[in-house]
């Protein structure tokens, strides 16, 4: 996975979300709650997929089309090039 433009490169194991490996890295990723519930891990997918396994992210589809993302519950379903502030 990559960060904005290449900043940040680590990759995502299995079952981990978005967030969870960018700490691990560690990349300092803005973060609060870590259950979807206060919006500070938005993210901009730009590149690649993601998916929701455990609970769906407060966005509308526009929103997501556009690519914004949820790393606290986001996880990887491809090769992803992420935007972060
Ligand atoms: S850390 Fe709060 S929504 Fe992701």
């Amino acid at each position: 996975m990559q960060v904005n433009d290449g900043e940040y490169e680590f990759t995502v194991d299995g079952g981990e979300t978005l967030l969870q490996a960018a700490l691990a890295a560690p990349v300092p990723w803005p973060h609060r709650c870590r259950q979807g519930g206060c919006g500070s891990c938005l993210c901009r997918v730009t590149s690649g997929t993601v998916c929701y396994p455990r609970m769906a992210p407060m966005l509308t589809v526009p929103e997501q089309q556009e690519g914004w993302c949820y790393a606290c519950l986001a996880t990887p379903t491809s090769d992803l090039t992420i935007e972060i502030g």
